[in-house]
């Protein structure tokens, strides 16, 4: 009976959802952004494309935000103190502690009162930022390459005598997690299971399609990283040591510089950031070369070429699609009134694409001369991990090349996971001969 209604009321839900497309195509010469139908999940930059030329900010009935497609449109919002990125401040916050009273979900509820930087402004944003800086400095992310090198030969070594294999799940998923579980000091045997937690956790974040099943596994996950943390903080309150943890307890204990609920926050915003989206951009990369195979030789024959195109494929074919921002006040802005707490969707993915930011957008061309793109964001919240994701995904490609001289794709239409903000593949197998 229960299976009946809940059959039911998906049903009802997405009559409700056709009919918002149709509105929105009326209203918007044709354009919708219809984000469960298979030609966005397959090709999305098609509708961002139409979205700019129509009106680079267009407010979409299905998702319920204005979306930002142009680039100078973008970085404006990034950068500007006029749009805020905490959303405690604005009337959808009552609508989001509502909720996770009614779940029962208290820690979600005092970690939302008390949000990574990524969810602050300034000067909560500084304060953390500052403590953040210390543990990626070019000078130590540089000095991790050995290693990142020694993981990455560990990851083929196991499947060098195989006929094929999963790019993602034998070496673009496992690198990172290892690379930030060891910076953090997280112990090699938690792997599997925080993996778990942050695949459950993101379904939550974006995920198109999403169950009600699917949002009680990612809050039972987001609660679980948070009881993780804390254990784990608590355990090593008396000797902190050197790693990242050790650093974020010695600052806690010096007072004023985070609260723990901040400390909590930041681990879980590290782990999730630092594997999530560079296994993201190897997997992207990887198919958008085999789909380009003019780039791809060329790649081969000269490996110095990668980090240009690691560059065109963050902007091609971005891990994180799209943030968000507030009006932090009532403001005009290009011309229209919006109310504060407006909130927008910034297209990085739109932005990148944006024919006034790079000629020829919609080519691939690893070549490609001042690449413009936001895909590590822009201005005070730019992502602090960029050059560590940087160097993983190029020695990743490097050591992918010397080792094999033929790959192919054995699933030429691989599926893409279904999430609006990030993209990319649950796997992605590969043959090696
Ligand atoms: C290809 C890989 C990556 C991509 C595409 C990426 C993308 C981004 C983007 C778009 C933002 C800005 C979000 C916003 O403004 O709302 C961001 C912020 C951030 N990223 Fe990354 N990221 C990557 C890898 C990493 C790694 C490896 C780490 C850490 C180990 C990391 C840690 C962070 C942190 C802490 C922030 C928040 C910065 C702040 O709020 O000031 N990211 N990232």
């Amino acid at each position: 009976m229960k299976s009946f209604f809940s059959k039911f009321k998906n049903l009802l839900l997405i009559g409700a959802y056709k009919t918002l497309v149709i509105f929105e195509k009326l209203t918007n010469k044709g354009i919708a952004l219809d984000f469960i139908s298979k030609d966005y999940i397959d090709n999305p930059y098609k509708t961002y494309n139409l979205m700019r030329s129509h009106k680079p900010i267009l407010f979409s009935q299905t998702t319920r935000l204005h979306w930002v497609t142009k680039m100078e449109f973008a970085q404006e919002m990034l950068r500007d103190k006029r749009f805020s990125v905490d959303d405690r401040k604005y009337p959808i916050a009552e609508k989001r502690r509502k909720e996770f009273k009614k779940a029962g979900r208290e820690i979600m509820l005092e970690q939302f009162e008390n949000p990574s930087m990524l969810k602050l402004d300034p000067p909560d944003h500084s304060r953390i930022r500052k403590l953040v800086q210390y543990g990626f400095t070019n000078r130590y992310i540089t000095s991790l390459e050995p290693e990142i090198k020694k993981i990455v030969e560990d990851c083929l070594n196991k499947v060098h005598n195989q006929d094929s294999f999963d790019l993602i799940e034998d070496l673009a998923k496992p690198l990172p997690a290892v690379v930030i579980a060891k910076m953090m000091g997280l112990p090699n045997e938690d792997l599997d299971q925080f993996q778990a937690w942050s695949e459950d956790l993101l379904v939550g974040v974006g995920g198109i399609g999403t169950s009600r099943e699917d949002i009680k596994k990612s809050g039972d996950a987001y609660e679980a990283l948070i009881n993780y943390f804390e254990e784990i903080i608590l355990s090593r309150k008396n000797s902190p040591g050197e790693d990242f943890i050790g650093k974020l307890i010695q600052a806690e204990e010096e007072g004023d510089k985070l609260n723990i609920k901040e400390m909590y926050g930041t681990c879980l915003l590290l782990l999730i950031a630092g594997h999530e989206t560079t296994t993201r951009l190897i997997g992207n990369g990887m198919f958008t070369l085999f789909n380009h195979p003019e780039n791809m030789t060329h790649l081969r024959n000269d490996l110095t070429l990668i980090p240009n195109a690691i560059e065109e494929m963050l902007r091609y074919e971005p891990p994180v699609h799209a943030t968000v921002r507030f009006a932090e006040s009532d403001m005009i802005y290009n011309n229209k009134l919006y109310k504060r707490g407006t909130p927008f969707a910034v297209s990085i993915a739109g932005a990148n694409r944006d024919p006034e930011a790079n000629d020829n957008p919609n080519e691939f061309n690893i070549f490609r001369e001042d690449i413009k793109h936001i895909s590590f964001g822009y201005g005070p919240h730019m992502c602090i991990g960029a050059s560590l994701a940087r160097i993983e995904s190029r020695i990743a490609f490097e050591a992918l090349f010397e080792r094999f001289k033929n790959l192919n794709l054995l699933d030429k239409n691989p599926k893409w996971g279904k999430n609006l903000i990030f993209r990319g593949f649950d796997n992605l197998q590969i043959k090696i001969n």
